[in-house]
């Protein structure tokens, strides 16, 4: 770092290794200093501290607590500072232990006094609540747009394949047809809840903890709607202890992310299987897929395969931060920094992964013949035809007898439902009719469900308009 703005004389900071040693008769070991400093990861805080640091010292400017004198120099030196941060000619030094010291000492040798007054009415530990809420609301309102449009890209091909009917599978045996248009939309439905999670979740994150100070509050006339208000935050956190201590909405948060990396994890099973040359229902872009580097032929899923696989950490991170804050008494307590790198981790595996998500829906290549043929395997129509009998007036479970006894003889003759002859039908019940054949196809089964969650053509592009309305980018 260079030294090229000089203090005042009376130096008791920029000299020192940290902010704090007069207090203390030795330094910390190399090992104890790199085992407490955090600056190697809560750098990534530098914009948003910085921008704390100056609605901070706004407000004390505005209430007579530093001059507008050292308010502009302050704004000064933070855009400097900023600006040797995004050029990568900041020198962050672990003997600074965190990302607010290594700002702060750079401040103070860039504007002098000035520097050391606005740390004024503020603790480390409101300023890192603070960081930590900024950051991660720009990250919840990036990853609830990047839900928006994969919800859209799935709407989409749910409204290409509205008509396309693959079989529906319970303990993954056959059991109804369903369209294909009707399964993207289930994903479509779990995505938007996760988007409703971390929407409720902002409302806790956007909440301002400055003003607490170490935990407290402060004996300054601060003016904590002013900062709020500037900040972009609803209101402010409402007791300096909570304020200063606890983690839940970034607990929230990781809960909200362990969901989404669940929701993603069953689909990208799905992509999986589907992708499998012995089911061969879907072809995913290359792009997303690699060789093998033994077996020429292969073309492996990877991408959802990984991404099933890191659902694993963001779980982790979740138990993480629950177990880190359960036995904290209040308030401050150094354990708080270690929410960051799993926190961080939860915001990046489920952005990068929901931008690759959002563009490998799209690229999926539909097989509708190998879907309808393993639709027409299994005797997925059965249902129908109870519910068929039913509507002939015979109980439903004599009906559900009566069905298994004809795909008894099916199995035995190795036809389906739908190959016998109306004779052989009749035979099981006097009831049947040649109108039968409706509701023994495939296409007839999935049209007969028309109602609000129903598998239907119609209710499907319906559903799919829907979400593409909800969706579009102008809202
Ligand atoms: N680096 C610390 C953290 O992440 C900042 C707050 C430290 N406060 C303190 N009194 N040691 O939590």
């Amino acid at each position: 770092m260079s030294k090229d703005t000089p203090s005042s004389g009376q130096d008791q900071f920029a000299n020192k290794a940290q902010a704090w040693s007069a207090r203390f008769s030795e330094p910390v070991s190399d090992l104890v200093k790199r085992y407490t400093a955090s600056v190697n990861f809560d750098q990534r805080l530098a914009a948003v501290d910085i921008q704390g640091s100056l609605a901070h010292a706004d407000m004390l400017a505005s209430i007579g607590i530093i001059s507008q004198q050292d308010y502009s120099d302050i704004q000064r030196g933070m855009a400097q500072i900023l600006q040797e941060i995004e050029q990568g000619a900041f020198e962050w030094s672990i003997d600074l232990e965190d990302v607010h010291l290594n700002i702060e000492k750079r401040l103070v040798e860039l504007i002098g006094d000035a520097g050391k007054r606005l740390h004024t009415g503020r603790s480390r530990n409101d300023q890192v609540a603070t960081d930590i809420r900024l950051w991660l609301r720009a990250e919840i309102d990036t990853s609830i747009d990047l839900l928006r449009q994969l919800r859209r890209n799935l709407a989409e091909l749910a409204l290409q394949h509205a008509d396309t009917i693959i079989p529906g599978f319970t303990h993954l045996q056959v059991a109804q047809p369903v369209t294909f248009g009707h399964h993207l939309l289930a994903y479509a439905e779990m995505f938007e809840r996760d988007a409703q999670r971390l929407a409720d979740c902002r409302k806790r994150v956007n909440r301002l903890p400055l003003g607490a100070a170490a935990l407290a509050g402060t004996s300054y006339p601060i003016d904590r709607d002013r900062v709020a208000k500037s900040l972009g935050f609803d209101g402010v956190c409402r007791n300096s202890l909570d304020a200063v201590s606890d983690r839940d909405f970034a607990i929230e948060f990781c809960a909200a992310a362990a969901l989404i990396m669940t929701h993603i994890s069953r689909l990208s099973e799905e992509l999986v299987l589907w992708m499998s040359p012995r089911v061969g229902f879907i072809d995913l872009a290359d792009r997303f897929c690699t060789g093998s580097s033994i077996m020429p032929q292969k073309k492996n899923p990877d991408v959802p395969e990984l991404a099933r696989g890191k659902t694993g950490r963001v779980n982790g991170h979740l138990i993480a931060l629950l177990t880190l804050m359960k036995g904290q008494p209040l308030a401050y307590h150094k354990d708080n920094q270690e929410d960051k790198e799993g926190l961080f981790d939860s915001a990046d595996t489920i952005r990068d992964t929901l931008t690759i998500f959002v563009d490998m829906v799209s690229g999926i290549r539909v097989k509708p013949e190998a879907m309808r043929a393993a639709a027409l395997q299994g005797f997925a129509t059965a249902t129908d035809l109870a519910d068929y009998l039913v509507k002939k007036g015979v109980p439903f479970r004599d009906a559900h007898e009566t069905v298994a006894h004809a795909v008894r003889t099916c199995e035995e003759k190795g036809c389906d439902l739908a190959d016998l002859p109306l004779e052989d039908l009749r035979a099981f019940h006097a009831s049947i009719e040649s109108d039968v054949f409706d509701v023994l196809t495939l296409e007839g089964s999935v049209a007969a469900r028309n109602h609000i969650g129903g598998t239907a053509p119609e209710r499907v592009r319906l559903e799919a308009q829907r979400v593409l309305d909800e969706t579009s980018a102008v809202n």
